[in-house]
């Protein structure tokens, strides 16, 4: 029987910048260009999260709610970099759209979640299947 799958878009706005204490200011700018200045900048990222259909719709409503409390809320009109989870870790959209997994995965059925992703920019996209 095969699975289809189902994605939901959400959206946040969110600031950040893309700064590690582990390199130089000079290596920070090299590294982040742009996305390293002092004063931070803002996104209107968008999170695609695709799980596995159920085949009614109950289970969006639930995703929705799980998304919305755990993921949105969390991080809509927030600065990143001040998030507990970004304390060691830069706000690259890879540790984004890795951190949005780990916060789903464990509150989903096991083997529900099969993907997120983050769009950051229009022309940036970042996605995370878990571990393969
Ligand atoms: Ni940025």
């Amino acid at each position: 029987m095969s699975q289809a799958h189902v994605t939901r878009r959400y959206r946040f706005c969110a600031a950040h910048r893309l700064h590690t204490d582990q390199l130089s200011p000079e290596e920070n700018w090299a590294a982040f260009g742009k996305c390293n200045n002092p004063n931070g900048h803002g996104h209107n990222y968008v999170v695609l999260v695709t799980v596995k259909s159920g085949g009614e719709g109950q289970n969006i409503q639930d995703l929705d709610r799980l998304v919305n409390t755990s993921v949105v809320d969390r991080f809509d009109h927030r600065d990143l970099n001040c998030d507990p989870s970004f304390a060691e870790l830069t706000t690259t959209g890879e540790n984004i759209v890795k951190l949005i997994w780990e916060i789903l995965e464990p509150q989903l059925p096991a083997g529900q979640l099969q993907k997120v992703g983050v769009i950051e920019t229009r022309d940036n996209y970042f996605e995370y299947a878990g571990i393969q």
